[in-house]
């Protein structure tokens, strides 16, 4: 057993602290090293992960399944479509009916801000917020954050601007959080109408137009614009958000030669990135996605309270991390 976590639940990255932030990391980059050499482990062995996803989702869930496996769990996959939630079956009988069937853990993604919050007051077992709706989505935040450590070595003092629809993004959200406990300095940029009333309550800088604020940049991260959260169109047309806002071949002209270039996917190729800047030598875009699995393994071990890798466990006892 572990308690590296004060925590039972993940369900933002809103109030985790600094020391917490830095174990997941630490424990989800030997997760990366040792993926990388394919090596496998046993730690969850006899445990069964449960991936509620009440909303579509390719990266996400599948990190989870392969990260849950990684570790010898079993995994069980509950997807909205084609289950008894099209009979008015709620999301709290539905977590509570999973929860009867002895998981160890609950991963849930829904489009409603607050379900698993709802239901962490219902159910016994930690819960790994996996996206609700416009509010967190803290496993991408902290895959993020290691993508950029490996890039820059650390977070601290890094130049981060989050660009585009910042307004309705759980990504944008949870990154702001985690960042700003990093030290980290963000600016968020986009149409008015899609950055947040008051984001000086978020701790953030406020840039409209983004040639001005493309070289100063240590990273920049890409959003996609949320059409499915928006409930009227807040950009005029996508091809002149494309022009105002986009990163193209011409807009990255001015950028850092070290800068790195971030999204979390899904890409909309051609409105907030072109193919040649997804795919080109700024972009790591899919060492994201690899990380993904390790921050996973790590929430996972860490939030199961399974056992922990004993050569990471003597490792961060040595740099006096625990
Ligand atoms: N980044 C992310 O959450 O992607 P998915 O919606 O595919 O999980």
């Amino acid at each position: 057993m572990n308690s590296l976590i004060p925590d039972v639940h993940l369900l933002g990255c809103e109030g985790l602290s600094k020391q917490t932030i830095t174990t997941i990391l630490s424990l989800a980059q030997f997760y990366r090293n040792k993926s990388d050499e394919g090596e496998r482990f046993q730690l969850l062995n006899g445990m069964t992960v449960a991936n509620l996803f009440f909303e579509p989702s390719t990266r996400t869930r599948t990190s989870f399944e392969i990260a849950a496996q990684r570790l010898g769990a079993q995994v069980v996959n509950f997807s909205s479509q084609g289950s008894s939630t099209s009979k008015g079956e709620t999301v709290t009988d539905t977590a509570k009916n999973i929860e009867a069937m002895d998981p160890s853990i609950l991963v849930i993604r829904h489009s409603s801000s607050g379900i698993p919050h709802l239901l962490a007051k219902c159910v016994k077992i930690p819960i790994l917020n996996a996206g609700d709706g416009f509010h967190e989505h803290p496993s991408q935040a902290l895959l993020d954050l290691l993508t950029i450590q490996q890039s820059k070595t650390n977070v601290q003092g890094k130049k981060i601007l989050i660009v585009g629809d910042i307004a309705h993004s759980r990504v944008a959200r949870s990154n702001i959080y985690a960042l700003n406990t990093m030290g980290a300095q963000v600016t968020v940029c986009g149409p008015p109408t899609l950055i947040p009333p008051f984001p000086e309550k978020l701790g953030v800088q406020v840039e409209i137009q983004l040639e001005k604020a493309l070289p100063t940049a240590d990273v920049i991260m890409m959003l996609r614009i949320q059409f499915e959260r928006q409930s009227a169109m807040q950009i005029p047309s996508k091809g002149e958000y494309a022009k105002f806002w986009g990163l193209n071949e011409r807009t990255i002209r001015n950028i850092k030669e070290d800068a790195i270039i971030m999204h979390p996917g899904p890409l909309n190729r051609g409105v907030e990135i072109s193919p040649a800047v997804a795919d080109g030598p700024y972009s790591v875009i899919l060492n994201q996605v690899k990380n993904g699995v390790a921050v996973r393994m790590a929430l996972i071990n860490l939030y199961s309270r399974a056992p922990l890798p004993q050569e990471w466990f003597e490792a961060e006892k040595r740099s006096s991390h625990v």
